[in-house]
């Protein structure tokens, strides 16, 4: 378990204390607005767009390239956009930071 936060729309934070699974989906489980993760997980949406934050994106790592060709899509991407589903939160990404669009 790890802990997670979400800035969201007006930069308020939502923060989740014992995530398990990866940010999308522990984003699903809370209700977090903005991350839909509508192809549930099997990187063909983009619906679960995040910029990590500066903070963490050499810990998480930067896109893959199936991350990548959904991201170049979005209007809104950037070099700390990932795809939430592709991020594990394991327990080295313990505090991690996202930003949920609109950015
Ligand atoms: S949930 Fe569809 S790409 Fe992440």
């Amino acid at each position: 378990m790890a802990k997670v936060t979400y800035i969201i729309e007006h930069g308020e934070d939502i923060v989740e204390e014992n995530g398990i699974g990866t940010v999308m989906e522990i984003a699903q489980q809370n209700q977090v607005p903005g991350i839909e993760g509508a192809c549930g997980g099997c990187c063909s949406c983009a619906t679960c767009h995040v910029r990590v934050h500066p903070d963490w994106i050499e810990k998480t790592g930067r896109a893959t390239e199936a991350e990548q060709d959904l991201l170049d899509l979005e209007s809104k991407a950037c070099d700390r956009s990932r795809l939430s589903c592709q991020i594990e939160l394991t327990e080295e990404l313990d505090g991690l930071i996202v930003e949920v669009a609109p950015f």
